[in-house]
């Protein structure tokens, strides 16, 4: 088969504060299971994030901390990248929208676009903020949501529904910087008129059509991303101003528009096209190929929230700019809870992904385990730490490390550590390699259709069938009666001990690394899992163990953290 070239983003995450478990189930850690696969099978793929470091939640953040919006970004920029890179999550670049590249790139969009006659250009009265000299938009304005009349929607967006917003839209605005009515002050603007874009949305969303061609099959994305995109298309589609009277942003690049710049939502998702400009620079890559003429297929990673920005808003700016590809899927996920309650990061409710890593050193792969297997796919879900510790326990330790631990000590014990020939292969033998053939095909299929949760469910099955292999044909006993049995059956463990290091690699990246020095081998490429690759006489190293328990105690410590 060709190869494919994917060009996969992960949300921008805003450089105002560290980075949780809720963000990395969402938007980090699916992205980077798909992507260490579509490496693992050999096709092009380039991993895209980077810090959003522009908007009202840098500058409102900065104005809580004292400090400037340029500290908070700086600060929270690195804090990210190092959390990110320690957790395994492997960007192939993190940048940032403060880059001088980044404000160039979007200048020259935004230009490109006015040229274009993409926008149309508007004065009229917006909420004013007296005390704060401040013109209002966005998180700047708080008020009842008119779609699900949440209390706390945004000038642009309500983050309980989902719908975007204009601040006219709210009922009772109030300002965020001073908590006063605001008044009507005159300003003008650039507005994207996305009402005039409804036709081909539609045809985009539900048959996966655009100007006569077929880009993607609708069929593939998940039904409830599908789903808000048709409720809002249908809904009818206002025009939405792209620029903003502040002074912390991208720079309007046009003469009488000083003091003014773009909207963060237009912004941030050029921040995918500047930072893949920037790897290709680094790289010495065309970064035409991962964005225009269909040459690649984009895939954003995103959570819920997010997705009016990248199924409309954004495909608008893209198919007026022309040539670049629309996104062939946006596998958005829902919100992931703790403990029974909304993650927040203002009401400190959350498992901090720094912390974390301190905590729990060399146990980013159970963690990344518990968030997969309770990954919010198609509805919110609930994040315990006592199901952390019984997915740990229970499944990591007693099964996957249970059986992998049995191979190597009973190699080492009957043949020092030298992999034995198979002999005759009873019914049993050959009805466990047909299975072993099937898991990697399966859970590339579970991948490819962005289920995640179910390709991890195949990889631990796989170590409980060579689990339960193991203790069904008990060759401890075996050993003293028929070698040559024992022989057959160890040789198909540890052929199984093998596909596990390989289709584990997206999941558990550290696992397998570890695993691939016990097997004494390099990483072996995906079409090898499924085969009996490992050949006789091949020897394995001593084991380490590959997980370990995690005790009661921890999980007080952390209940305890939480709840103080
Ligand atoms: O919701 C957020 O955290 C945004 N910073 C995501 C931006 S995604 C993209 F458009 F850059
Ligand atoms: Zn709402």
């Amino acid at each position: 088969m060709p190869k494919k070239t994917f060009t996969v983003t992960s949300a921008l995450p805003y450089a105002n504060g560290p980075l949780h478990i809720g963000h990395i189930a969402g938007a980090y850690l699916p992205a980077d299971i798909f992507v260490r696969y579509q490496k693992s099978i050999s096709n092009d793929v380039i991993f895209i994030c980077g810090s959003d470091e522009h908007g009202a939640a840098i500058t409102i953040q900065a104005k809580k901390d004292n400090i400037s919006p340029q500290k908070i970004i700086d600060k929270y920029h690195e804090m990210n990248k190092k959390s990110f890179s320690e957790f395994g999550i492997d960007f192939s670049i993190y940048d940032r929208t403060s880059s001088e590249l980044h404000h160039q790139t979007a200048k020259e969009i935004f230009s490109t676009l006015e040229e274009k006659n993409v926008f149309t250009k508007k004065t009229s009265e917006q909420f004013y903020d007296e005390k704060n000299k401040q013109f209002l938009a966005d998180r700047y304005i708080i008020g009842e949501c008119p779609k699900c009349n949440s209390n706390d929607a945004y000038g642009d967006q309500c983050e309980k529904c989902g719908s975007a917003l204009s601040p006219d839209e709210l009922i009772n605005p109030k300002s965020t910087l001073s908590g006063e009515i605001p008044i009507l002050k005159e300003t003008t603007h650039w507005y994207l008129p996305m009402q005039k874009h409804e036709k081909w949305l539609k045809e985009w969303l539900n048959e996966g059509i655009v100007d006569g061609k077929n880009t993607h099959d609708p069929k593939t994305w998940r039904s409830q991303v599908i789903g808000q995109c048709k409720s809002w298309v249908d809904g009818g589609l206002k025009e939405r101003a792209m620029t903003r009277d502040l002074d912390w942003g991208v720079q309007v690049p046009i003469k009488d528009a000083l003091g003014k710049v773009l909207y963060v939502w237009l912004d941030a998702p050029i921040g995918y096209i500047s930072a893949t400009i920037k790897l290709a620079q680094e790289k010495k890559l065309d970064w035409e190929k991962y964005w225009k003429h269909g040459t690649s297929e984009v895939i954003h990673f995103i959570g819920k929230d997010n997705i009016v920005f990248h199924c409309i808003i954004f495909p608008i700016i893209l198919k007026e700019l022309g040539g670049y590809n629309l996104p062939t899927n946006v596998p958005a996920n829902e919100f992931l809870n703790l403990e029974g309650r909304k993650l927040s990061t203002s009401k400190k409710w959350a498992i901090w992904l720094h912390e974390y890593l301190t905590d729990f050193e060399d146990k980013q792969d159970p963690l990344r385990y518990a968030l997969c297997s309770t990954a919010p796919e198609n509805k919110d879900t609930d994040f315990t730490w006592k199901d952390f510790q019984a997915r740990n326990n229970n499944e990591l330790v007693a099964i996957f490390g249970n059986f992998i631990n049995r191979v190597v000590v009973l190699t080492h014990k009957y043949w020092q550590g030298k992999v034995p020939e198979t002999h005759n292969l009873s019914s049993e033998d050959q009805e466990i390699l047909k299975k072993l053939a099937l898991f990697p095909t399966q859970i590339s299929l579970s991948i490819e259709k962005y289920k995640f949760k179910e390709a991890l469910s195949e990889v631990i099955n796989l170590a409980r069938m060579g689990n339960k292999f193991l203790a069904e044909t008990e060759p401890w006993k075996l050993i003293k009666t028929d070698i040559e049995r024992t022989k057959t059956i160890m040789n198909i463990a540890i052929q199984i001990s093998g596909t596990l290091a390989i289709v584990c690699e997206p999941f558990l990246p550290f696992t397998s690394k570890k695993l691939f020095n016990i097997l004494n081998l390099s990483p072996v490429n995906w079409s090898e899992a499924g085969k009996s690759f490992i050949k006789n006489n091949h020897e394995i190293n001593q084991g380490t163990h590959l997980f370990s328990k995690i005790e009661d105690e921890e999980i007080e410590f952390q209940l305890n953290k939480l709840k103080n």
